[in-house]
This record gives C-alpha cells, structure tokens and sequence, in this order.
C-alpha cells in the first residue's frame, strides 16, 4: 500500500509532523520517527519537556519547540499535529488550543487511549471546522514507542494517505509486514485500542493466577516459576506478556538483594480501557466474561486496606495443592492456552458486535494481524486467529473456527482440573486429596502430550 503515497520524508520543507505531549510515549514515538528519516518536532506545557527532547533527540535531529505556535508555524502544509497527552480532558484542552492555529485539510491525529465516543465526538467538531482528524491506538508501551509499535489508525482513507507512510515506517513488523492498518471510520481505531487493552487485562489475570497456584498451590520457588514461564514462553504460549514474566523471577530487588516478585505490591489500579472494555461489551450484549472477571480483580486488588483489614479480621491458613508439581505443571500450561484463547475470543466477539453496530466494517483478520507485533498482547496465538478470520472473515465466533475450536476442547479437562485444583485448596499440607484425584474423570486423550 505505501508504494502508492508520497513519501513525506521527501515531499516538501518543514517538519512532517509534530508532537503535543513529549511524555515518554510522545518523545520515543518522535525520536522513532527521526530515526527513520522523518524531519519531526514536538512541545509541551512542561519547558522541562521540551529540554529533554531537545536533549535526546539533538543527534537525530529532532526540535523541541517553546510554545504550540511555534510548532505549528514549522510544519510543512497541510499540516500534521499529532497528541500523545492522556486521555480525557487534556486531549480537549489541547484541540481547543490547537484548532485555531491550523488551516483548513490540516490533520489532527488523537495517538492517546481516548475514549472511542469521545473520538466520535471530537471527529465530528474538528471535521466541522475543516480539519481531519484521526484516532491512532498505539500499543507497546514505551519500548514499543520507540523502537515499534503496533499501530491502529482509523479515519478517513485520505488522511491514511497522508500519514500511512510515516505509520508503516515506525510500526513494529510482523512477518515483514508493517503491524498497521487503517481500520475503519468513526471510532474504529479507538475501539480496538480499548478491546486490545481489555484482553490485555485478561491475559495478565489468567498469568497472575498461574502464578498463584504455582506459588501458594504447588510451594514453587521464584526460580521454577520462573522457568515454567520461560519454558512456556519458548512453546505455544510465546508472547510478549508471558516472556516478560518469565524475565520478573531473575531481577533482584536492590534494596534488599532479595528477589524483586517479592518485593511488588499487590495492587494494580488501572487507567480505565479495561472498564470501558467491559461496559461496551454489556452495552453490546456480548459475553465476555473473563475481561470482566480481570477488571473485577484489578479493582480487588486496589482495595489493599480493606483486603488488609479483611485479613486480619478473617485469617485463614494458605491452602496448598498435594501432589507432584511437575505433574501439575503441564496442565496448567494447558489450562493457561485454553483460557487464553477463550480471552482472545471474547475480545474479537466484542469487536464483530462493534462493527456491526458502529459500522466500523472491521476487517478481523487485519486486527489480528497487526497485534501480532508491536503491541502488549502480541502472542503467537494470535497466528491461528489471523488464520481464522483470513479462512472466513465471517465467522460469527473464534470459537466456532474448527483449529481454534480444537485446541480448545483438548485442553478442556486441564482447564477443569485446574480450576477444580484451585477451588479445593487445603488449609494444610496433607488433608486434601493428592493431585492429580482429576484422572478419574477426565476423558482419554485429555492428557498433556
Ligand atoms: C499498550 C498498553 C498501554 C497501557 C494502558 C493501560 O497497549 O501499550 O495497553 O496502553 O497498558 O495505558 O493501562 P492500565 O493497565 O493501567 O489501565
């Protein structure tokens, strides 16, 4: 697609684009972009900001500039202003100070986790005026900003022209291809920024309980949780989340020289897209019940007094699983897979009811696609969900595609087992029925192979 655009590193003098919000994200997406040869700008309200870009982004080139005016008075015309400030409020402060700087066919791109009716709103006010606007949902975190995220632009086909090549260039890769695609009108990019981020919660809770049961079930050390991780992560379950979490159990906490794991709190606030996620898949009627359950725990997790309180009011022993972990363990990988793909499922079910009702026209596939690099979920799971989509880009459910459907219903008895196991934690070593007491019922075949 790109051979057919203009190539902004060469189409003109002025800056191709520039930057409001030089925060981590917005500076490593700039410095990105420089490296790739694109002449590129940024501000921000914090004068520290913009001396640290100028800093960092000295050997690529790259200007910091005093003040929102002075930007735009750099950029080569019709002008392209991208913002990466948080979502809500500062992404209205920064348009209403913006609009009036540009001219008509200038184009505003929205890179944050904004809300996607707060981009339907903002599309139709700027569109009003004579500006373009586009939504970009940008995954991959820091790293991903600077060395290649994945990327999810939306908005109008001509406004894809403008920027694709600048998009392709920075985007992480994925079998060679560019882990970007416009996706859609209206708030298309937006929606599945929020659905990604929505799995995302359900992939780190169905993690965090592997790592329970490993560590307060089984009684593993951080260094055989560790390796399981690491162990998974080089098999079907490879992906950016678990490896990270293989990579967790060999850090040391500097303070006290002991292992970091132990050191972190549990208590994970959120930003909000995994509620959203879960409020719009109610709002659609759309089952999906294991991102439910991970925005439930999240908020769980942020009560520490009351858990606290809680704990002392109620002690209760920790429960341990009997039996031999090394037995275990391959169950739980395979619990993890089908569990994990159920997320993926839920997600993409919530994405077809979204096109559908916005009229989005999402290509599923394509989003597949492009999560396969990049972004936080990347996984190789994501290989047979391209897969799917590609084979019938209309198929009513994940589940119904008969390779993801299989590899599902294999791993069905050690996702019961699993669960079952963590239901019937003991409260001491020796007076629960040793693992694995699930064989009496399991199907042959169901064994891990
Ligand atoms: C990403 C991440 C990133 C971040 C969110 C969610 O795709 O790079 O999803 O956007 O994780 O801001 O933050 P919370 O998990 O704190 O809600």
């Amino acid at each position: 697609m790109s051979q057919a655009l203009t190539d902004p590193r060469t189409a003109g003098s002025g800056w191709t684009l520039g930057m409001v919000g030089l925060g981590v994200m917005g500076r490593n997406f700039l410095l990105n972009l420089a490296e790739r040869g694109f002449p590129v700008a940024g501000c921000d309200r914090d004068p520290a900001k913009v001396a640290q870009l100028r800093e960092t982004g000295r050997p690529l080139g790259v200007a910091g500039t005093d003040g929102l005016r002075a930007l735009v008075a750099g950029l080569r015309t019709p002008r392209t202003v991208m913002l990466l400030v948080p979502a809500g409020d500062p992404v209205d402060a920064a348009l209403a100070e913006l609009a009036p700087l540009l001219a008509p066919g200038d184009l505003v791109i929205d890179g944050g986790n904004s809300h996607f009716r707060d981009t339907d709103r903002r599309g139709a006010q700027l569109r009003a005026q004579g500006l373009e606007f586009m939504g970009l949902g940008v995954s991959g975190g820091e790293e991903g900003a600077r060395r290649g995220p994945s990327l999810m632009p939306g908005g109008s086909p001509e406004a894809y022209r403008r920027v694709g090549p600048l998009l392709e260039a920075a985007a992480a890769r994925a079998g060679g291809d560019p882990c970007v695609a416009l996706l859609g009108p209206g708030s298309a990019e937006h929606f599945v920024k929020m659905v990604h981020n929505g799995i995302e919660y359900a992939l780190m809770e169905l993690i965090a309980e592997s790592y329970d049961l490993m560590k307060r079930g089984l009684g593993l050390g951080n260094g055989a949780i560790g390796q399981a991780f690491r162990d998974w992560d080089a098999g079907v379950l490879g992906g950016f989340l678990v490896e990270i979490t293989a990579g967790i159990f060999a850090q040391r906490d500097p303070r006290t020289g002991g292992d970091l794991v132990d050191a972190v709190l549990g208590v994970a606030r959120q930003m909000g897209t995994g509620q959203w996620t879960s409020q719009s898949a109610l709002e659609l009627q759309v089952p999906a019940p294991t991102i439910d359950l991970a925005v439930a725990q999240r908020d769980l997790s942020a009560l520490d007094a009351l858990r606290a309180q809680a704990s002392r009011a109620l002690p209760r022993p920790v429960g341990r699983l009997d039996g031999d972990p090394a037995t275990f363990l391959p169950h739980l990988e395979r619990a993890l897979h089908a569990s994990m793909a159920v997320a993926f499922a839920q997600g993409f079910a919530l994405l077809a009811a979204a096109s559908e009702r916005y009229g989005y026209h999402l290509d599923l596939a394509t989003v597949a696609r492009i999560w396969r690099g990049g972004c936080i979920i990347r996984a190789g799971l994501l290989e047979p969900i391209a897969a799917a989509y590609g084979r019938r880009p209309d198929l009513v459910h994940l589940l119904l595609d008969p390779d993801v459907a299989r590899a599902v219903q294999d791993r069905e008895d050690d996702l019961r087992a699993v669960v079952g196991a963590g239901a019937r934690v003991c409260r001491s070593r020796g007076s629960c029925p040793p693992w694995p007491t699930w064989t009496a019922c399991a199907a042959p075949g169901s064994r891990p192979t």
